[in-house]
């Protein structure tokens, strides 16, 4: 049985173009024209582009004393739904927990999966058991690896443990991921917060300034330089941290930038709700920023200078948000956005001339098909590449409502917005998931995506390495040493 897209517009990370989609056995056979199949689509006045790949997702996460609340069913329908047909969810070993075994839990909550989706590992402490265990997960088909410089006395390392996990994904053509917050300054302003009196959702903006975000990216860049290793900083949300990450790039460094949908359109002011509740749903690290921070976000998207538009989907209830009232360090972390990432960056970002369309395929699918080695199986329209794809209709319109989300949570951080630019069919791998908002996925449908190690960055950054490294200089006559 083939599917055929007709009438649609091709639209990739680098052309625009008129032609049919024909597909079979989950892949794309032919693209052109007078093509025939059993099904046909009709995709007049769409664009047909690769579905999105949202590389940050904590999908039934155990975290702060709870789990979020979206598993890998609700989750991945949310991710459909909203014309994303992978994600990459973060494997999470408790302190002390083998990497392997935290693999095994992930393994069993991800059959639930609607969609196409793969892992990255957390190194949550640092020994030898982590480090012989990080090549067995490379081999699983796990080529990231994300350190936490923030969440001091739970999932922080320090710079030592992360000097050494660098060097391990150094050796093994893996690439470290960080979320970046100085861990240090972030419990000591909590604190002295708290004493002040500062007990609410504000003061979780406060406690994570800019300026820690800033510092961390910094460092976490250098200490990925020394170690030679390329270096992905999750959920870059401010200026300081986008500073850090352009001025590396321009002096050759291979670090890569991920804003998130909410830090793009949504700002700080949200903290200052005179609802609790309204603040507690929008706590997450890193917070919320003002404007000045979200223009560079955009403009690090049209120059080039970030990389990939995330979601960072960690949804939690409200009920579970008010385990926080009266002390905002235990308000869980997290929002979601599987749902609104491509209908709010295309509204937020195609319609108002910001980006392109061909920088939003960029940005939402193909870069992060490329960095994470999967490309063009992933993130293309080609030929070969699995029929991951979302037809998109730029005049379709709708206001987000938690009442008609698949997300198992009880409001939406979009509520109210407006969006034009929705998917008409979201496919995948060939089958046909949504229709217009109808839900037509399957549960256990998604697939693991391995993800060989050595993509062409890592193996570019140390061949480099390996020329420029330390030699000893050769000497024909060396002194008798004195005495
Ligand atoms: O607040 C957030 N971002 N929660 C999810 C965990 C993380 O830090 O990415
Ligand atoms: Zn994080
Ligand atoms: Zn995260
Ligand atoms: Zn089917």
């Amino acid at each position: 049985m083939s599917t055929l897209i007709a009438n649609g517009t091709v639209v990739t990370a680098d052309l625009t173009y008129k032609a049919d989609v024909l597909i079979e056995d989950g892949q794309i056979i032919a693209i052109g024209h007078g093509l025939k199949g059993d099904e046909v689509l009709d995709a007049t006045g769409c664009y047909v582009m690769p579905g999105g790949i949202d590389p940050h997702t904590h999908l039934e996460m155990p975290f702060m004393g709870t789990y979020s609340a979206d598993d890998f069913d609700s989750g991945t329908r949310a991710a459909l739904a909203g014309g994303t047909t992978m994600v990459v969810d973060f494997a999470l070993p408790a302190p002390g927990q083998g990497l392997l075994d935290a693999l095994k839990m992930w393994d069993n909550k991800s059959t639930r999966a609607h969609c196409d989706y793969s892992f990255h590992m957390a190194v949550t402490w640092w020994g030898e058991q982590v480090f012989d265990e990080m090549q067995a997960v490379t081999e699983r088909g796990i080529n990231t690896f994300k350190h936490f410089m923030a969440y001091k006395g739970a999932l922080m390392v320090n710079d030592d443990e992360l000097f050494a996990s660098f060097r391990r994904c150094a050796d093994l053509g893996a690439i470290p991921m960080v979320h970046a917050e100085n861990g240090d300054v972030v419990a000591e302003l909590s604190a002295r917060l708290l004493a002040e009196g500062n007990t609410g959702p504000e003061a979780h903006a406060y406690s994570r300034p800019p300026q820690v975000e800033g510092e961390a990216t910094n460092r976490a860049i250098m200490i990925a330089d020394m170690a030679g290793v390329p270096l992905y900083v999750v959920h870059t949300s401010c200026e300081d941290s986008h500073e850090a990450i352009r001025r590396a790039r321009m002096a050759g460094k291979r670090v890569w930038g991920e804003p998130l949908i909410q830090h793009l359109t949504l700002d700080e002011g949200e903290y200052f709700n005179a609802d609790w509740d309204h603040a507690a749903r929008r706590v997450m690290s890193p917070p919320f920023r003002d404007k000045r921070h979200q223009d560079s976000l955009w403009a690090g998207l049209s120059s080039g200078s970030l990389s990939v538009v995330a979601t960072d989907h960690c949804a939690f209830t409200t009920a579970q948000k008010r385990f926080g009232v009266g002390n905002f360090t235990q308000i869980p972390n997290g929002t979601g956005g599987l749902e609104d990432r491509l209908p709010m960056l295309w509204t937020a970002g195609v319609n108002t001339g910001r980006i392109t369309m061909n920088e939003f395929v960029a940005v939402t699918s193909t870069n992060i098909a490329k960095i994470l080695n999967i490309y063009p199986k992933k993130g293309a329209v080609l030929v070969g590449a699995d029929a991951d794809l979302v037809v998109w209709d730029p005049a379709a319109e709708k206001t987000i409502t938690a009442a008609r989300q698949q997300s198992a949570i009880d409001y939406n951080v979009f509520e109210g917005k407006r969006v034009k630019g929705l998917p008409r069919f979201t496919l995948s791998r060939g089958h046909v998931a949504v229709t217009e908002g109808r839900m037509s996925s399957v549960e256990g449908h998604g697939k693991f995506v391995a993800r060989p190690p050595m993509g062409p960055v890592s193996k570019a950054l140390s061949a480099w390495k390996d020329l420029t490294a330390p030699r000893p200089v050769q000497r024909s006559g060396i002194p008798a040493s004195g005495v």
